[in-house]
Parts: structure tokens; C-alpha cells; sequence
């Protein structure tokens, strides 16, 4: 088929009704291995909101082979059909409109629609995969009652699964079988799932609150039979959770779950049939890291979380993106922080804000929350979309707080159940469940760019008065110059000398506030809170909790940040104060490589490091939280120009002369965590693992050959995945012939699981060792490795763009031509996954004038290419615009 369409510009100010709805639709599906066959009929109706008579039905990649309306065969003359749309003329109000088409899904390697993974078939729908499918009104704000019935070949597909309830199975004579699902809700076809394979599959069963028995069952390939439990228990803890936080309880018979190997993302909330990347759900301790088991549990609480916000209440359109994401990504913050470490997984997630979507607010892709426009959606599930939208929905509670949040969240979901809706009817559930205006607030979802608080202190001692005035700005981002004050809660305590927490009374105020922490809300342009009866001068801890997603500019001593670390009694702040010192004395350090000067480690710093590892038995995740130092990724967006170099010197120096310093401690520390037991996962254990393993990482950098051999020993000795691989990432920074070993031995033992092969993968990519690239390369062609496969691609070539800055943005332009050809490669297969990994890019203007110029021509090179596909045409055009 002919691809003659040009990638347009989709604009939210076009939004229309639907010119027609589809109240049913019954699918019936003949799966073979080649060919399916795909017969859809579907009882349409008039929408009186519509604009046109006629009835436009999107589809791409379709072989249409017969069209009915009321069951009369339509002749050619009746409609049009282009590579993206079929239009019938006028058909009457109300109609059956019955069509076949005949799809491949053995040639779909974008993933996008009904694809083969192995020898499974499976579905990925949305944001516009139905329309893969068959010709439908593919937009979220059409829902119908779906029945989906699957007739296959009863020995290669076993297993027949689809959305809903099972309503019914036989037998035919010629060795195939039929199945029917029924799904009661009336949902948009993005949410529609299909899958067929040779499944094992292990049930369990919840209880709701009101007394409905769910069966939940996880299906994955045989040879993962053990590797199901984790998720299961997630699942019902994630029921439960949603139970008695939201009030919120599930809505079917049964509750489904699919692991598969090829997937574009980690895992889609279809309703009542979750498909998921099987990385994002097996898991056994000799595989899977702590780091993977915590993830699991999120994601399996954040896809199932989903049938409120997402499923019974959904989107109008994609420009409401962020409704469901932004909202489920909280929900499932707050569900991890409710299951482990509160305290941790709020580092976790500004660290990742911080590291990910502030680069992309501050570079060329820069939208807001509810962008205006775009041109393919695909790139619009953005860490903007996902963690600044969490982030918005998140200030929401800290103004409303914990009550008045719930009572705005039961409104929101009983006045829209059923319907599909937008971020203004949310915020406007909050606004009358809570008799508050939040019009100014609503700048949030409109405005782009990470603001900015400069703050300044005056303490009056003569008056005991104390001056905090703050103003707030926001960098221009694309095709938004102009910014307007934002409303922004910032919470904040004041500390004494001796890090007790002070009274704080504004001026105006009867009494002091009850609380050592509370939350200012920061409205104008400038504004000043003059505190007053302050008997001495008081240590300001700001934004405590990161209470918005903000930069803050403020003049802070080190010694200043070093009592912040020790005494705030907000540990998030604590963490931040930590932070800041470090990353105060790495930028003197960056200076020093830059002016080829001695580089000195402030006593100061190796102190307040040695204080933390004294307490480390105390809380040993937050101090494993402040022992790691800023990724590279970060460092480089707070320097002008970035100096990738300098930045990897500095860093590992400051590592290094910390290990030297403290040598004994780290030694003393690692040895007492080194038997943790039989491999658990839960928060006390994760913890010390994490802090053992950063012990290790620091005494490696000390170059000692006996270190090496303690590595080497926890590397053998391990019961789990997470001290395996612990031990391998530290060795890949070592060059030598037992890295070489431990690497070629890891494989050999490894070498039937995809999943820890991926890890492999990607341990090699990251390495900052000068010939990452040319076996990163060599890796390319290893039978482990399939360009087809996301997230082989993700574990290689996405670790060695994003997460390996020396190699990647090397001095010759290796790394940029490499990704030059990768891209151009992976466009013809699966463009979704190419224009993600061109996000490599994102932040091209902040390096210098060299390496500038060298991306400038990658990214020319790419965007003169005939026929590329809209997802990296879109992004490449718009890196090329800055
Ligand atoms: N709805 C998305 C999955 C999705 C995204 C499908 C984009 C198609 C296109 C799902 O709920 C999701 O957000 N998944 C995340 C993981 C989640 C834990 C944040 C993902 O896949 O990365
Ligand atoms: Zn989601």
C-alpha cells in the first residue's frame, strides 16, 4: 500500500464530536499463522453532536474484502477507501455496518496492532493500533459493548483470550476451537485486547470489598512458570490498595494478565486483559533484581489501578493524555510509597524528574501536560505527560489535602463513570467537591518549562523578624515566549541552631501555625511572608518533600546544606541538602579539569560523607540515596557547556578520593551487610542489599586487585540477581582479564533467559571504558540479539545513547554516526521505537560548539531521508528548529 499521506499537525482547538457512535460492536477473529481474517459488525448510530453526514472510519494496512450496511453488500460507488480512512456517504441515522478485512500480522514488526510475538498473537491498541485491525471510528471518545469472538487451530493457539467476561467456547470438527468474550463496559477500542498462544497460566482469586469473587490469572510461556508469583501478590495487593484508598473495587469476573517478549512499552491496561512486557512482570529472585521487583509491583499497580482512571472514566481525545497517566501515575507513587519506603520511592521519582523530564521542559520537545498540538501521539507519552503530570495532580492534594483530595477524586469518578472526559472536568470535580478556584492553578496544563523560585532571606534580629521572599519564572520554551505566574504550593519549615523545628507565624496571623511543616502558597510574580515573633535567626528548609516541580535558586552555604543534611527533619530534604553539596563541590571540581588545575576534595564533604555512613544502619536507604552521586546526565545539564569529559573525570574523582578517605568504613559496612539471608524482597532487605552494593561500588574505585577478588567472591557466592549483577556493573568500569572472564561466564550461565540476557546487554553498553562502541557494535550481531525485539534494542543501543555519555558523545562523532544508523534501520521496522531512541538527542544544545555541529549533521542526515516514518520525522524536525 501506497503511504501518500504527509505527516499533519493535529490541533486540540479542532476538536469535534464524533459524526457517528457505535453503541455494539461483535468481532469475530479467524486466526492463522500467515493471514487473519477479521469480520466486524457494528450497530452505528447518528451522534446529534456530529457536523457531517457522512461516516469517516479510520484504517491502515487493511485488505478490505466486503462491506455491508443492514446487511446489503455496498458496491464500489458507495464509499472510499484510502490508505487511512474509509468514508460511506450519508448512511442512514441508525444502521448495521458489517465489514472483513484481512490483516498480517506476521509483516507487523512496528507492534502496533495484531502482531506475533514468538509463536503468540497479541494486540497493542493503543494510542491508534485498533485501526489496524479494522475499519472503526479509532478515537477514544466512541465507546461501544464489545463481544470479540476467536476461532483458531486448537493445537497451535490453546489459548484464546479477549476483554471481558467468557460468554462461551466449542469445538469444531476440523481441529479448530471458538471462544467468545462479552465485555458489559462500554469502552473505546484502544483498550480492546486479543491474544492466542500456547500458554501456561497461574490463577488465584480476591475477594472485593462488596463480596465479588475476581479470578485473577497471569498467563505467560511455560518456561516461565515460576516466575508469576510477585505479580500475583502485587495484583491483589494493588486491589486491595485501591479498595481502601479511592474506594475504588474491580468490575469484572475475571482480572487477566499476559506477559509477552515483544513490546513496545512496558505494559497496557486493557480492560480486564492486561498485556504486559514480560520484563515488567516475571520475576524470580535468581533473575530479577530488587530493583525489577519493585518496578513489577508498580507497574502491575499502575496498569490495574487504570480501570478507574483510565478505563471507566477515560479520555475525549489524546490531548488529554495526561487525565489518565498523569492521575495513574500518582496513584501508583503513592501505592509504591504505601508498600515500601515512602521517603525513598520521593527520591526515586524527582530524581527521575529531575534527571528526565526537566531535560526534555528545557529542551526542543518541550510541551505542557495538555499539549496543544502534535503531529504523531506516539510521542507524546513523554515523561512530561507521565512525571509532570503526576506532579500536578500531586500539588492538587498538597492544596486540597488528604480529605479534600478524596472527596474530589469520589466526585470526579461518580460524576464521569462511563464517560469520556477532560483534564478541565477533573479539575473541575476538585473545585466543587472542594469550594475552591483553581482557574489560575489550570496554567499548569497549558504552560511548558520548568519554573523557577529565586529566593532570598532577611533576618531582622532587632525586630525578630524573618523575611522570605520569593519570585517565580519560567523559562520561553517552543512556541510559548510569554509565561504567566503560576500557582505553586511550596512547604517549607524554619530549624534553629540546634535543627529543632522553630513556631512559624506569619504577620496577620493569631497564633503560630500547629505544624513543623507548611505549605505557602506562591501565586504572584514576587511575594514576600515576613515571620514574625522569630527569637533568632532560623536555617530554612524550602520545598520540602519537593512539593512542586520547580528549580530553586537559592545561595547556599556548604556548611548550610551540611546542617540541612543532618538536622531537617523533612528527608526528602535531607536527601536534596546532601545533593546540593555534592553537586556545589563537583562543579569546583569540573572547573579544575577544565583549567588542567590540581583538583582539591574540600575536607568538608569527606566529613559530612563519613557522618552519613556512621548512621548508615539507621536508615540504610536514604543513606544509600545519599552516597550516590548525580548521574553524569544531570551534572551535564546544570554546566555551560555541558563538558561530557570533565564531568566523567570530576565525578569519578570525587568517587575515588571519598573511597580512599573512607576506605575503612565502606570495608566495615560492606562486610557487616554481606548475609542478608535467604533472597527476600521487601523494603528492610532491598535496603541493605542497595547499600552493601554501594559499598562495594566505592571500594572499586579504589583500583585495588583486592577489591577486585571481593567483587569476583559476591559475584560467585550470590543466591540473587541483585548482587550478580551488582557485581558485574562494577566490574565493567575495571579493564582486565577478569571482567572479560565475568562477563563471558555471566552469558554462559544466562544464556536461556531473555530477560537476564537483556541485563547483560545492557551492563556492556553502559560501560564508560574507551571500546564500549566497538562492542556495543560486535554485540549487535550475537545471537542474543534481535534489532526486531524492543527491548534488546532498549538494553543496547538505548543504554549506550542515553546512559553512557563518554562514549556516546565522543570527540570523533562515532556514537552520533552510530545512531544515525541505527535510527534510519529501526524507522523501516518499528518507528515508534526509533524516535525514542532519537531522544538520545534531546538535550543536543547545551554541548559545544564541536559536538554540536556533529549532531546538527546526524540530524540532517536523518531528516533527508525519503518516506520517514511521522514518529522520527516529528522529532527530528523539531530538534532541527532550536
Ligand atoms: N497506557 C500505557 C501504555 C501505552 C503507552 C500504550 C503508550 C501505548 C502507547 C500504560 O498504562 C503505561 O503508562 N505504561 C507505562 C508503565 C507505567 C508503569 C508508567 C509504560 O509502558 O512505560
Ligand atoms: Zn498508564
Amino acid at each position: 500500500m501506497l503511504n501518500t499521506t504527509q505527516p499533519k499537525e493535529v490541533f486540540l482547538a479542532d476538536y469535534q464530536a464524533p459524526d457517528y457512535l457505535v453503541d455494539q460492536a461483535a468481532l469475530t477473529f479467524e486466526l492463522a499463522s500467515d493471514m487473519t481474517r477479521v469480520r466486524s459488525v457494528l450497530s452505528m448510530r447518528k451522534n446529534p453532536q456530529g457536523q457531517l453526514n457522512d461516516c469517516v472510519l479510520d484504517g491502515e494496512q487493511l485488505k478490505l474484502i466486503s462491506i455491508k450496511i443492514d446487511g446489503r453488500e455496498l458496491q464500489g460507488n458507495e464509499y472510499q477507501c484510502t490508505d487511512s480512512a474509509l468514508l460511506i456517504s450519508s448512511p442512514p441515522d441508525k444502521f448495521e455496518l458489517e465489514i472483513e478485512t484481512e490483516i498480517f500480522p506476521e509483516k507487523n514488526t512496528a507492534l502496533e496492532g495484531l502482531y506475533h510475538s514468538g509463536r503468540l498473537l497479541c494486540t497493542q491498541c493503543e494510542a491508534e493500533g485498533f485501526r489496524r485491525i479494522t475499519y472503526y471510528p479509532d478515537r477514544p471518545d466512541v465507546m461501544a459493548v464489545f463481544t470479540v469472538s476467536i476461532v483458531a487451530d486448537k493445537v497451535l493457539w490453546p489459548i484464546m483470550l479477549s476483554n471481558g467476561n467468557l460468554d462461551g467456547q466449542g469445538q469444531f470438527d476440523d481441529g479448530r476451537h471458538w471462544v467468545r468474550w462479552h465485555d458489559p463496559h462500554p469502552k473505546p477500542s484502544y483498550l480492546f485486547a486479543l491474544v492466542a498462544g500456547d500458554l501456561y497460566c497461574q490463577q488465584d482469586s480476591f475477594v472485593t470489598a462488596s463480596g465479588r469473587q475476581v479470578q485473577l490469572e497471569i498467563f505467560v510461556d511455560p518456561e516461565n512458570s515460576h516466575k508469576c508469583d510477585h505479580a500475583l501478590s502485587s495484583l491483589k495487593q494493588a486491589m486491595k490498595w485501591d479498595e481502601e484508598k479511592y474506594g475504588r473495587e474491580y468490575d469484572l469476573d475475571v482480572f487477566m494478565i499476559v506477559a509477552v517478549n515483544d513490546f513496545n512499552m512496558g505494559a497496557m491496561e486493557n480492560k480486564g486483559l492486561n498485556i504486559f512486557n514480560s520484563a515488567c512482570v516475571l520475576a524470580s529472585p535468581e533473575t530479577a533484581t530488587d530493583n525489577d521487583y519493585y518496578m513489577i509491583q508498580s507497574v502491575v499497580g499502575h496498569e490495574y489501578f487504570h480501570n478507574w482512571s483510565g478505563n471507566r472514566v477515560t479520555c475525549r481525545d489524546w490531548f488529554q493524555l495526561s487525565l489518565k497517566e498523569g492521575f495513574t501515575v500518582l496513584r501508583d507513587q503513592q501505592f509504591s510509597a504505601d508498600m515500601n519506603s515512602a521517603a525513598v520511592k520521593r527520591i526515586d521519582d524527582v530524581n527521575q524528574l529531575r534527571n528526565l523530564q526537566f531535560a526534555e521542559d528545557a529542551g526542543p520537545m518541550a510541551h505542557p501536560i495538555r499539549p496543544a498540538s502534535f503531529i504523531e501521539i506516539g510521542n507524546f507519552y513523554t515523561v512530561t505527560i507521565y512525571e509532570k503530570g503526576a506532579e500536578v495532580v500531586g500539588m492538587i492534594k498538597t492544596i486540597l489535602g488528604e480529605q479534600g483530595f478524596r472527596k474530589g477524586t469520589d466526585l470526579y469518578f461518580e460524576r464521569h463513570d462511563g464517560q469520556a472526559v477532560t483534564t478541565d472536568d477533573f479539575i473541575k470535580a476538585m473545585e466543587d467537591a472542594n469550594d475552591i478556584d483553581f482557574s489560575q492553578f489550570k496554567r499548569w496544563y497549558t504552560q511548558a518549562g520548568t519554573p523557577e523560585l529565586t529566593v532570598t532571606t532577611h533576618y531582622d534580629s532587632s525586630a525578630n523578624r524573618y523575611h522570605l521572599r520569593i519570585e517565580q519564572s519560567c523559562p520561553a520554551t517552543p512556541g510559548q515566549k510569554e509565561k504567566q505566574p503560576l500557582y505553586i504550593p511550596v512547604a517549607m519549615g524554619l530549624l534553629n541552631k540546634q535543627g529543632d523545628a522553630m513556631a512559624m507565624q506569619l504577620e496577620g496571623e493569631e497564633n503560630a501555625y500547629p505544624d513543623e511543616t507548611r505549605v505557602l502558597i506562591v501565586s504572584e510574580q514576587q511575594q514576600e511572608f515576613t515571620f514574625i515573633n522569630v527569637a533568632t535567626e532560623p536555617v530554612l528548609s524550602l520545598l520540602r518533600n519537593f512539593s512542586a516541580p520547580v528549580n530553586l535558586s537559592m545561595a547556599r552555604t556548604n556548611s548550610e546544606l551540611a546542617f540541612l543534611m543532618a538536622n531537617d527533619n523533612d528527608s526528602f530534604n535531607r536527601w536534596d541538602a546532601s545533593q546540593r553539596l555534592v553537586i556545589n563541590v563537583l562543579m569546583q571540581l569540573v572547573e579544575s579539569v577544565r583549567a588542567a588545575t590540581v583538583l582539591t576534595v574540600p575536607d568538608e564533604i569527606i566529613k559530612q560523607f563519613s557522618l552519613v555512613l556512621a548512621k548508615a544502619e539507621e536508615a540504610p536507604d536514604l543513606v544509600t540515596k545519599m552516597l550516590t552521586l548525580p548521574s553524569e546526565n544531570y551534572l551535564a545539564a546544570q554546566a555551560k557547556p555541558a563538558d561530557v569529559d570533565a564531568i566523567h573525570s570530576a565525578r569519578n574523582h570525587l568517587k575515588r578520593s571519598l573511597a580512599q578517605a573512607l576506605k575503612q568504613q565502606f570495608t566495615t559496612l560492606y562486610d557487616k551487610l554481606n548475609s542478608t539471608g535467604n533472597y527476600r524482597f521487601n523494603a528492610d532487605d532491598m535496603a541493605k542489599r542497595s547499600l552493601k552494593n554501594c559499598c562495594l561500588d566505592y571500594l572499586l574505585t579504589t583500583q585495588d586487585p583486592m577489591q577486585v577478588q571481593r567483587c569476583l567472591k559476591q559475584m560467585k557466592q550470590a543466591d540473587n540477581m541483585t548482587d550478580t549483577l551488582a557485581g558485574l556493573s562494577i566490574l565493567v568500569e575495571y579493564e582486565g582479564p577478569e571482567t572479560e572472564h565475568a562477563v563471558r561466564a555471566f552469558y554462559e550461565q544466562w544464556q536461556h533467559d531473555r530477560q537476564v540476557v537483556d541485563k547483560w546487554l545492557a551492563v556492556q553498553a553502559k560501560s564508560s571504558l574507551p571500546n564500549t562502541l566497538v562492542r556495543v557494535k560486535g554485540l549487535m550481531k550475537h545471537p542474543a540479539f534481535s534489532i526486531t525485539n524492543p527491548n534488546n534494542v532498549r538494553a543496547l543501543l538505548g543504554q549506550f545513547c542515553r546512559n553512557n555519555p563518554v562514549n556516546f558523545h565522543a570527540l570523533d562523532g562515532s556514537g552520533y554516526q552510530f545512531l544515525v544508523e541505527q535510527i534510519l534501520q529501526l524507522d523501516k521496522l518499528n518507528p515508534q521505537i526509533a524516535a525514542r531512541l532519537l531522544g538520545a538527542l534531546n538535550s543536543w544544545r547545551q554541548y559545544d560548539e564541536q559536538r554540536q555541529q556533529m549532531i546538527k549533521q546526524a540530524l540532517q542526515k536523518i531528516a533527508e531521508q525519503p518516506e520517514l516514518s511521522s514518529d522520527v520525522y516529528e522529532v527530528v524536525t523539531k530538534y532541527l528548529a532550536v
